[in-house]
């Protein structure tokens, strides 16, 4: 099946109690057991099925099928936000003394509980200078237990060369960790490069409306965790939190999730909830659709920007001038995703006075909704960090984040056009000879 056709249609029929054609929301915490002895045999997990929401829930159930159907994976986990799905796909590969090893450019709060939370638990994570698979393996060392990278940066638009990034990790016998929020799997499947473990925001464009905040964990199903076993002993010893359980001998391929599920899931309770899974499951049905026109209005808007004088730069991947162009044409297809950076002449003021005067894009943090928004991440996304730690994600004081909706295309370029107008002093507009507009300054880190 395709994917547009998975996205509508995988991991639900219809169970006879009635033939919906929607996905039932299952708005129970408990589930019924039929006897003492089956409720032992689903608490054994000797049986599978339904025993209390905070484990398992039926209409979430069926997001987790299509989700891993998509993304060509083995298994997934839903939770309750994209940075609790980061959060336990590393925690269910670490254990404090460990490391992970991580490429710099991160949404902002995944830096934060990478950078300070992880330290408090025992974890450390090692960034290295840039995303390339060299400055990757240079820090992966013996306590190594995983890398991970947003397969398309966000703020900064880098692609990482996942495939390139999966074989250094397999070399030092680790899994890659890979972040899909920006690409989805519509543009982009890292497990068909060698990505073990998938996470998502769904917040974003897979739920595409900006209403519903959820997160995914994928598993490829593809890491041996039995041949590592002296680096992974959580998947190959008896689990005394679990009556003993060894979840490569209980799960097999599907150890990973299995035990995110019954450790982390069961005791720290990030809990999607089946009404929000519902909401997820219908934007997910026209996340195809949606995309093409994220991808093509993105691609227009970029243009404009490009041929304004009043800019200064813009970071496109799809401009063959980007460092990450010939990625955009291996990972994407050349279908350079809606998410993309720009600075206007005036530096952080004339900034400023842009993001004011917006009128139909939305100010606001989030991106990936079907609605065109605008961020400025210096002030908000990126505030934790400091100056070098902010050059180093791919933001300076001036850029301005564009996420780029699904709205007619002239709306938006008018906006802009408005909006720059404002904020841009009268010598430097439109026809002037002043002010030639170029690629993206991007901070060192990005260009290499
Ligand atoms: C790339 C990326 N990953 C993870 C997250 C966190 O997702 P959530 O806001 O659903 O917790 C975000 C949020 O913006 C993001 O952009």
């Amino acid at each position: 099946m395709h994917r547009e056709t998975i996205a509508l249609h995988f991991g639900y029929t219809a169970d006879g109690h009635a033939p919906t054609t929607a996905v039932p929301i299952y708005q129970s915490a408990a589930y019924e057991f039929e006897s003492a002895e089956h409720a032992a045999a689903l608490f054994n997990l000797e049986r599978e099925g339904f025993r209390y929401s905070r484990i398992s829930n039926p209409t979430t159930d069926v997001l987790e099928r299509r989700v891993a159907a998509m993304e060509g994976g083995r298994q997934a986990l839903c939770v309750g936000s994209g940075q609790a799905a980061m959060h336990f796909a590393t925690l269910n590969v670490t254990a404090p003394g460990t490391n992970i090893v991580s490429v710099p450019q991160l949404y902002g709060t995944t830096y934060t509980l990478f950078a300070h939370l992880f330290p408090t638990m025992g974890v450390t994570v090692k960034f290295a200078a840039d995303d390339s698979p060299e400055a990757i393996s240079a820090l992966i060392d013996d306590q190594t237990r995983a890398v991970y990278c947003e397969s398309v940066g966000n703020p900064a638009g880098n692609i990482c060369d996942v495939e390139a990034l999966a074989a250094v990790a397999h070399d030092h016998g680790v899994p890659l960790i890979v972040d899909n929020t920006v690409p989805t799997p519509i543009l982009l499947r890292p497990i068909e490069y060698g990505a073990d473990v998938v996470v998502h925001s769904l917040t974003k464009f897979m739920g595409g409306h900006g209403t519903t905040m959820g997160g995914i964990i994928v598993d490829s199903g593809k890491f041996p965790w039995a041949k590592h076993a002296r680096r992974f002993p959580m998947f190959n010893e008896p689990d005394p939190s679990y009556h003993d359980l060894v979840y490569t001998e209980h799960f097999g391929d599907a150890a990973y999730i299995g035990r995110c599920r019954s450790v982390y899931q069961r005791t720290l309770g990030s809990v999607l909830s089946p009404l929000n899974a519902f909401l997820l499951l219908q934007g997910i049905e026209s996340v195809a659709l949606r995309m093409e026109r994220h991808v093509e209005n993105a691609r227009r808007v970029a243009e404009f920007l490009r041929d304004d004088p009043r800019v200064e730069w813009v970071n496109y991947a799809g401009f063959p001038e980007s460092p990450y162009y010939h990625l955009a044409q291996k990972y994407l297809v050349g279908r350079a995703c809606s998410i993309l950076t720009f600075g206007i002449h005036g530096g952080l003021t004339a900034g400023t006075r842009f993001y004011n005067a917006l009128e139909l894009i939305k100010r606001v943090v989030n991106l990936g909704d079907s609605k065109s928004l605008a961020c400025h991440p210096a002030s908000t996304t990126h505030r934790q960090m400091s100056a070098a730690e902010q050059q180093k994600a791919g933001v300076t004081p001036e850029t301005i984040r564009l996420s780029i909706g699904i709205e007619h295309i002239d709306d938006i370029l008018a906006d802009l056009d408005q909006a720059l107008d404002t904020a841009v002093p009268s010598q430097v507009k439109r026809g002037s000879s002043l002010g030639v507009p170029s690629a993206a300054p991007v901070p060192t880190v990005l260009a290499q």
